[in-house]
């Protein structure tokens, strides 16, 4: 049974999209994902992508994964059980709660099905961003985020957490990829001004060194990686495709006039990267090759659009002999954002709106029992007319946390419409489900002491 999940995307009124630019360090969220996705360029994330994967993730199955950049290139590795990784971080700025929770219940997922595991902390970021010292970031990761990754599930093996402060390699490359960025494209991106501080300022070249770090040879080579997140982190994932485009030695693309072809972007070595390409293309099955030396490009006759990105793969992995990265663009997942429980942002400061990973299952229920519902005002027109889950927030926790079998939310859904269900139901069954899930986080977490050495990356 195919489930058409509600469109959630014009629940509230639509924010300011501030000129076209999305503000990854603004407190709004987006409502109307759709029109983010058209305006960014986003693709949408469907059933094709997810059905044929193993054991499909609620998130993903569930519509709350709503766009992606390259997804089908991280398919095709799972499909051929060829090496990827994936590759997310965390701002440690207050506790962690449900909504940062979708990340790690995505890594988690993406673990099992044989992704290797980056995580970076970007305490450089909280620093220069939010003015927590180096020191309180530290503690603030430790204690309420990966602790809770590990009591979630999360495994060491093939799992490396880091400090951005600490990754000496981070750092290199967000200089020397800098390079390749100016000032206009930044401003452009990110609307910085002269007021801004340059820790901030650089932030976004950290976060590329991130995302690509994980293709040098050290962290297992190039290989295509995803990079799973909220949809305010677009900007970096646009940033860090064109940095590892422009480092590029290889160019392969359609020409205006429909044909495929490799071009070579530096000047030097033209001859040597030509011949290489040469046999490279030939060993994976091209025939019709046409080189213009002068044109510094390889047209292949026999190639179809389709070919591309495995062209492109080949070529990538030769670039590091020709003193190359061969990075290739990073893949990305979106995801929407959870609405608080009054019905606003779900968000720290405002602790009534979330529910913290660490809070006791007293205060989780009692937010559960305040929590705004889509019900009637009152029983008589609730049973008459129904409830409205599209809008309440008690539906949403249990879409995107609590409610594992879809069979049974969708029976919620529609007894919800038609009136055959009330807000108490549904408060009642949340508020076991989340003691449950609580309970479980909490035991867990108290043994994370012991073993939270084998996931952090020693300094
Ligand atoms: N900027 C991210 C945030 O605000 C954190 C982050 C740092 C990150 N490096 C990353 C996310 C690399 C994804 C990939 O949450
Ligand atoms: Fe929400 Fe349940 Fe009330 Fe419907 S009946 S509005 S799903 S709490």
């Amino acid at each position: 049974m195919i489930i058409e999940w509600q469109d959630f995307s014009n629940r509230f009124s639509f924010p300011s999209l501030d000129n076209m630019r999305i503000d990854p360090w603004s407190s709004s969220t987006y409502q109307d994902y759709a029109r983010l996705r058209d305006e960014f360029g986003i693709d949408e994330f469907s059933e094709k992508h997810w059905n044929e994967l193993p054991h499909p993730h609620r998130l993903l199955r569930r519509g709350v994964v709503f766009g992606h950049r390259d997804f089908p290139v991280i398919l095709n590795c799972v499909k051929q059980q060829k090496p990827w990784a994936i590759l997310t971080g965390l701002m440690p700025s207050g506790k962690m709660h449900l909504g940062h929770k979708m990340i790690i219940d995505e890594v988690i997922y993406y673990q099992s099905i044989g992704a290797d595991i980056f995580i970076a902390v970007a305490d450089i970021e909280s620093y220069g961003t939010r003015g927590y010292s180096l020191r309180e970031t530290k503690k603030l990761a430790v204690e309420e985020y990966i602790k809770h990754y590990i009591a979630l599930g999360l495994k060491p093996e093939r799992c490396q957490i880091y400090f951005q402060s600490k990754n000496q390699d981070v750092k290199d490359l967000a200089y020397l990829l800098g390079k390749k960025v100016n000032w206009s494209q930044m401003t452009a991106t990110y609307g910085f001004n002269g007021t801004t501080n340059m820790t901030h300022v650089f932030s976004p070249l950290i976060q590329t060194g991130d995302i690509l770090h994980v293709q040098l040879e050290k962290f297992g080579g190039i290989r295509p990686v995803l990079v799973p997140v909220g949809v305010d982190q677009d900007p970096h994932i646009r940033l860090s495709r064109d940095i590892a485009q422009a480092h590029r030695l290889y160019n392969v693309m359609k020409t205006k006039d429909n044909q495929i072809g490799v071009f070579i972007k530096p000047d030097d070595l033209v001859s040597k990267l030509l011949d290489v390409a040469e046999e490279i293309l030939a060993d994976i099955g091209f025939a019709k090759l046409r080189r213009i030396t002068d044109y510094k490009a390889i047209y292949i006759d026999d190639a179809t659009e389709e070919d591309i990105t495995s062209i492109d793969h080949s070529l990538a992995l030769i670039e590091p002999q020709f003193h190359g990265y061969g990075f290739l663009p990073p893949a990305a997942t979106f995801h929407r954002f959870m609405t608080g429980l009054t019905g606003e942002k779900m968000s720290s400061s405002k602790p009534e709106s979330a529910i913290f990973l660490s809070d006791t299952t007293s205060d989780a229920k009692k937010k559960i029992m305040q929590g705004k519902t889509g019900g009637a005002v009152t029983l008589e027109e609730q049973k008459r007319n129904g409830g409205n889950p599209d809008v309440c927030m008690i539906y949403e926790l249990m879409l995107y946390h609590l409610i594992e079998d879809d069979k049974q939310l969708l029976e919620i859904y529609q007894a919800c419409k038609n009136g055959s269900q009330l807000c108490g139901h549904c408060k009642k069954l949340a508020s076991e489900l989340i003691e449950t899930l609580l309970t479980d986080i909490h035991e867990k977490r108290n043994n994370a002491d012991q073993v939270i050495d084998q996931y952090v990356t020693k300094e």
